[in-house]
Formats: C-alpha cells, structure tokens, sequence
C-alpha cells in the first residue's frame, strides 16, 4: 500500500495521538510539547542516528513504502518520542503513541492495531515491559501485517487472521536487554541513543530559552548544560528553575553565575549529581565500603526503587565514570569520591580497616 507524497518542504505530522495520558502528566507534557523539534534540522545532537535515519526515510520514500520497524534504545528523557514523531513528520503519517503497561489486555493492542492507516507510526514505550500475550499478537502484526485472534475457549476455540495496513512499529526502551530476542529479531533497525554533549546542551537550552521569552547568555547555557546530565529532558527541566530563579531576583538575563547559584540552590550540583545520586554514591561508601554491593542492597539501603536507580540515576554515573558494574555488584570509583570531597586515603582506610 502506497504512502502519499507531496512536495511541502516542511511536513507536519498529520495527527498525534497520545493515548496513555494521564491528568497529572498533562501539563508536564504540554510544556514539552511546546518546545519539541518537529524536524530532524531543529533536531540537535544525536548526529549517527540523524544520519542513518535521514537514508531510510529517503529509501522508504522512493519505494513508497513505510519505514522499517524501529527499535530505539537509550536511557530515559534522550528523545526517543520525538524521533518518533519526526520521523511521522518526515513520512507525513500519523503517529499513535502508548506505552507497554497501557497494554494490558490483548484488545488493546488489536484496537490500536486495527485503527492504523497506512504507513501509520506506533510508537510503544517501555517496549520491554509487554505481557507474553501482547507480544504475541505483534509478532505475526509485525512481520505480515497480520493480526491472529482466537475467538471462542476451550474446543470450541478457533482462529482468524485479520490483514492489517502495512505500518511502522517503532519501540522505545531503556532496557535493550529486557527484551525477548523474538520481539528484538523483529526490527530492522536497532539504534541508540547516546548522553549528551554539554555543548550540545547548550544549544538546546538556547533554543528553548528563545521559544520560552527568556534570555541567556552562552556561558549561562552552557552551565545549565554541564549540569544536565547529558539529557535534554533534564536540561530544559533545569533552565524552567533557573528562569524561575532570575524572575524572582529580577535578573533581565541568565548569566553563568546566576545559573550556577540558582541550581546551587536547587541542589544540582557542577557534575549534574542531583541530592538522589549523592545519596547513593553516599551510601555505598559509608555503608558498603564503596561496594561491590548489589542493587537490591543499595535500593534497601537508600529506599530508592531499584528499577529507578538502575534505569536513571545509574547510566549517568556509569558514563561519568562514578559507578563500576562488576560481576560481584556496583563499585564507587576513585574519581567519585574526589568529586565527593572525600580523599583516596580515606577510601584506602576503609580497606585497611577490613
Ligand atoms: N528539545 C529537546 N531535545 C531537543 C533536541 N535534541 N534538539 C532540539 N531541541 C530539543
């Protein structure tokens, strides 16, 4: 089944269907989707994956065929939907975004799955939290455009095969591992997404800050992005509290020092760690000897989630290079407990002293 082209040089999505919306994320998502890129030149950052996408979206385009499944995988906030949307965009098709826990019985995903258009995008986040029966039902959806389902029980239970439109499932995890390898085998493209560079950041927050009314110079961007965690999500969460900040103390303008005393103040340190990092890296030193310690130990221990501190709080410090997994459990690394305050010599007593 044929997509249809035209020749607009800018393509909108033609519709956007978010279907796990809760209230209470309602206004979190609308700030962001303010400020979402809608093409891959507002796009910053993430410049292999721009790249490889750009090729397939041009080759999908000439056959008049969709894209490739698609699995994105990256830790939380790098801009997995947005991909997803852009590439919507790009193909100029609609784009239904659910996540795995919305699919919790199998007619919710045979009723999104029947809806589709083709060449439509379903985006499913948290891919690797499907139940074994949702799973199923994409497998023959994704490889045939063919959905099998049994109506009846027992004997007198009987199959049937529904075609459905030629479409795009593209998944999101933080997970890659967590999937089985038959869901995993099922994509054609498997990418990464990857931290981001403060410089990056930087350019990021400078244009938010445009669509936001809000000025700042570059080193006050650049602050903000070093502070950032490598993620986009983080760094325009940070420059709402440093504008926050300046409002109140009546600054015309972010500057490097007002930035680096506002996130002070919010208790984000120059590296990013926010109070939950502190409090783990922390923990494994005064409780753990700076491990190796297990995750199921330090999220007792700090009474944190251990999928959160595995999922968020982990990935940034592996990069940064804080955190060792080794096969005996989390190690603290020296430059950590520099960051810290705390010196190598007390690392070495701890030790010396077992
Ligand atoms: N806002 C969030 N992520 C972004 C990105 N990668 N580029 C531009 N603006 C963004």
């Amino acid at each position: 089944m044929a997509i249809k082209r035209n020749q607009n040089p800018n393509p909108q999505p033609k519709k956007q269907e978010r279907l796990t919306n809760t209230k209470k994320n309602q206004v979190q998502d609308n700030l962001e989707e303010s400020i979402r890129p809608h093409s891959f030149d507002e796009y910053i950052g993430q410049k292999d994956l721009k790249d490889v996408l750009s090729i397939v979206i041009e080759a999908a385009k000439t056959r008049n065929e969709p894209i490739d499944h698609l699995l994105l995988y990256g830790p939380p906030g790098l801009g997995k939907t947005t991909i997803s949307l852009i590439l919507a965009s790009q193909m100029e098709v609609n784009c239904k975004i659910t996540a795995a826990p919305a699919l919790e019985r199998p007619r919710d995903i045979t009723g999104l799955l029947v809806n589709l258009k083709p060449g439509d995008i379903l985006f499913i986040d948290e891919i690797h939290r499907l139940n074994r029966l949702t799973e199923e039902l994409l497998y023959p959806a994704m490889e045939d455009y063919r959905l099998d389902i049994t109506i009846g029980k027992g004997q007198a239970a009987r199959t049937r095969s529904i075609p459905l439109p030629k479409f795009t499932l593209v998944g999101a995890t933080t997970k890659v591992g967590a999937l089985t390898s038959p869901l995993r085998d099922r994509f054609g493209l498997i990418q990464r997404l990857k931290f981001y560079e403060p410089e990056e950041l930087a350019l990021i927050i400078q244009r938010t800050a445009k669509l936001l009314n809000t000025s700042i110079t570059e080193p006050g961007s650049l602050e903000i992005g070093r502070r950032s965690r490598g993620t986009p999500r983080i760094a325009n969460r940070l420059l709402r509290r440093v504008r926050d900040y300046i409002q109140v103390k009546k600054f015309e303008s972010i500057t490097q020092e007002l930035a680096a005393e506002a996130l002070d103040i919010y208790q984000v340190d120059p590296q990013g760690l926010d109070w939950t990092d502190r409090l783990i890296l922390e923990t494994m030193i005064k409780q753990f000897n700076g491990g190796p310690v297990g995750l199921e130990a330090i999220a007792a221990a700090t009474g944190e989630d251990a999928k959160t501190i595995e999922e968020v709080y982990e990935p940034y410090l592996l990069q940064i290079g804080y955190l060792n997994r080794t096969p005996r459990g989390r190690v603290v690394t020296a430059i950590a407990y520099q960051h810290l305050g705390k010196t190598t010599e007390e690392q070495l007593s701890i030790f010396n002293e077992e």
